[in-house]
This record gives structure tokens, C-alpha cells and sequence, in this order.
């Protein structure tokens, strides 16, 4: 058992105690015991992504530089929140969220910069706050009032994201945070994700435009970013296109 989970077990007792021990309520914890970060700072995982790993990851694929803070982010919620197990996987979700966030440069939608995207993304009673908008982001670009929730009582065991959506984007921590929320809840379930076909996992964040619709060229690009990726990454493998137009 590790020192986190230990500290976990002990805030349980405490009276903190959450309906679920799944790993992805932990960040909960994170935030509420900044100090413990520092204890914990070198959790043990079987691979590493390194700085150049993860910059060459934008410059080779015509981004621009990331800042060390993205970076740190990055590979300290990677493993913290422990919701990727390889390093190929690591790949998947770095190219995804580089095409979702346009080279980690935007953490909110593009579009509804001017309106919020008003209608775009109706409020389902019940779930969201009628007098917020909840479109795209953070770094996968998280939408729906309903994967807000969702993500807010998985991560923080409260509605805060649902009253406060634009810290998804303007926290650095929470744009990661939700990232990888999302990876573990909605894209590492796939199969073919699991099995290393690229394919699959822009079928889980984009599918109905650009597996089944007029975005295909979108989906390829996304594998173009993968492909680098696994180079960068040294992993000797031909990348494995299908799950999404082929
Ligand atoms: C990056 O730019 C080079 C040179 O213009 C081009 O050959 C390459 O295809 C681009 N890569 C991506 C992933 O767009
Ligand atoms: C994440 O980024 C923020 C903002 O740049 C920074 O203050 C914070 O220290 C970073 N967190 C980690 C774990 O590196």
C-alpha cells in the first residue's frame, strides 16, 4: 500500500467518508491537503514521460512549446490519478488532447467565445444551472451539463463544477484533472482502446462527427498526432489506425 493510500484510508476514518474508494475521487484529497502533494510527489508507475518526451510531442507535430507547469501537470496527474496503465495509452490521450485543445493552447471552446455558445448546449432540468453554459473545456474539452456533473462528484464529491464550469478551463489542475476523468470514465472502458486501436478512442470523444460524419479528415489528423507521438515515445510498434472510419 502506498503512502496515499494509506493517508486516504486515515481521512476515511476521520469521517471523510466517500461512497466510493475508486481511485479518481483521491484528487479530492489532493486538493484539500496540499502538503500531502509534496509528500507524495514521486508515486511509483511503470512508465515515465519525460519533458523532451512531452515537448517534442507539440513541436513535432507543429505546436508550439508547452510551459514546464503543463508539463508537470501532466505527469504528476498521470500518475496520481492512475487512470492510464501504459505508456501507449499515454500516447493515445496526449494526441487527443493536443487536437482537442489546438497544442494545449485553448481550454475553452473556440466557437462561443462571443456568446458562450447560448442553445448550443441546453441545460437538462435537474442537472445543470439554467443560468450557465456548459460547451466545451479543459484540455479534452469536457461538454454537457451532464459529464460536468458527473466529473464534479467523481473528482471533488460535490456540484461545484456544475455551479462553476469556467474552472474547468481557468484551473490549470482541473483542466487536467477532467482530462483524465474523462480518458478513464468514457475512453479506457473501450476495448479497442484497451487492445491499442487509435481508431477507437476519437470514436469515444468525437464519433458522431467524425467517424460517422463530415469530419473525417479531423479523425485523421488526430492519428497523424498519434503517430509522432508513439515515435517520440520510442515505442516499436505500427500504430494501429481502426476503430473509428475504418
Ligand atoms: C508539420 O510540418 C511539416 C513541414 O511543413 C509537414 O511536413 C508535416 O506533415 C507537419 N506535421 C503535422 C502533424 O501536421
Ligand atoms: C499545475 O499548474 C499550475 C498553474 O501553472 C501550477 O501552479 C501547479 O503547480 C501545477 N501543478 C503541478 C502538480 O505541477
Amino acid at each position: 500500500m502506498n503512502n496515499f493510500l494509506a493517508i486516504f484510508i486515515i481521512l476515511s476514518l476521520n469521517g471523510k467518508i466517500f461512497q466510493s474508494t475508486r481511485v479518481k475521487k483521491l484528487p479530492q484529497l489532493i486538493a484539500d491537503n496540499t502538503f500531502l502533494i509534496k509528500k507524495n510527489a514521486e508515486p511509483k508507475s511503470e512508465f515515465e514521460v519525460s519533458f523532451d518526451e512531452f515537448k517534442n510531442s507539440l513541436l513535432m507535430n507543429n505546436f508550439s512549446e508547452p510551459t514546464w507547469h503543463q508539463y508537470a501537470n501532466f505527469t504528476f496527474y498521470l500518475k496520481i490519478t492512475n487512470s492510464i496503465q501504459t505508456k501507449r495509452e499515454a500516447g493515445m490521450f496526449l494526441a487527443q488532447i493536443i487536437h482537442e485543445s489546438m497544442g494545449l493552447k485553448f481550454k475553452k471552446e473556440i466557437v462561443c467565445k462571443k456568446n458562450e455558445c447560448a442553445g448550443s448546449y441546453p441545460v437538462t432540468p435537474g442537472i445543470g444551472n439554467p443560468h450557465k453554459f456548459y460547451y466545451g473545456r479543459g484540455y479534452i474539452q469536457l461538454t454537457w451539463d451532464f459529464n460536468y456533473k458527473e466529473a464534479s462528484f467523481d473528482l471533488f464529491n460535490d456540484d461545484r463544477l456544475i455551479q462553476d464550469p469556467d474552472q474547468v478551463a481557468d484551473k490549470e489542475e482541473v483542466s487536467w484533472l477532467s482530462a483524465f476523468w474523462f480518458w478513464e470514465t468514457k475512453v479506457s472502458i473501450d476495448t479497442g482502446v484497451k487492445m491499442g486501436n487509435f481508431g477507437s478512442s476519437t470514436n469515444r470523444i468525437n464519433g458522431i462527427l467524425e467517424c460517422r460524419g463530415h469530419n473525417l479528415e479531423k479523425a485523421r489528423k488526430r492519428f497523424e498526432y498519434y503517430t509522432t507521438i508513439l515515435k517520440i515515445f520510442e515505442i516499436n510498434e505500427k500504430p494501429k489506425e481502426s476503430g473509428c472510419y475504418n
